[in-house]
């Protein structure tokens, strides 16, 4: 038979434990799917411009629109570890033909990307560059 006093802490303890779920459903936190990166998008130009379409079909699957990465699927492109002093354009050209083996990250491998031609690889890494340079990475 419970008294006045326990169930106070009935109570009160509900309560803390309704506040508890209430702050813990707010709680940010990276969803899956969500950017990794941020990026702002400059005014591009020919052949980047011609990249971003193929980048939006062929990669922004696991890197994100831009290549601000896919929480869950790929890593941002707009990183530090990308820029041309470490990856070079032909880890680009090498990615897209045999695939990747995961080494920086936890997302897992990259397969190789069927059907991307060598200029359109050209052309994604003018675009990716010119990201990468509108946003500081170099
Ligand atoms: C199915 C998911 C997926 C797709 C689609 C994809 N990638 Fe990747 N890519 C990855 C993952 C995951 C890594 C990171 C591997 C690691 O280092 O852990 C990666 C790494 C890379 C790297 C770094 C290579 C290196 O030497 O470390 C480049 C460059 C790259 N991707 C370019 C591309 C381009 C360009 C496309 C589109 C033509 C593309 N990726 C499409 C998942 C993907």
């Amino acid at each position: 038979m419970l008294d006045f006093s326990s169930n106070y802490r009935v109570i009160i303890g509900a309560a803390m434990l309704g506040v508890g779920v209430a702050v813990w459903s707010q709680w940010p936190d990276a969803a899956p799917g969500a950017a990794i990166a941020a990026v702002v998008v400059p005014e591009l130009q020919g052949e980047a411009q011609a990249g971003e379409v193929l980048f939006a079909a062929n990669c922004a699957a696991c890197h994100g629109v831009n290549g601000v990465g896919v929480d869950g699927a790929g890593p941002p492109l707009l990183h530090k570890i990308y820029e041309p002093s470490h990856h070079g354009d032909a880890a680009f050209y090498l990615a897209v033909l045999n695939g990747v083996r995961a080494h920086h990250w936890s997302f897992g491998n990259m397969l190789p990307v069927k059907g991307v031609s060598e200029a359109e690889v050209a052309a994604i890494v003018a675009y990716v560059r010119a990201l990468q340079r509108a946003n500081g990475i170099f």
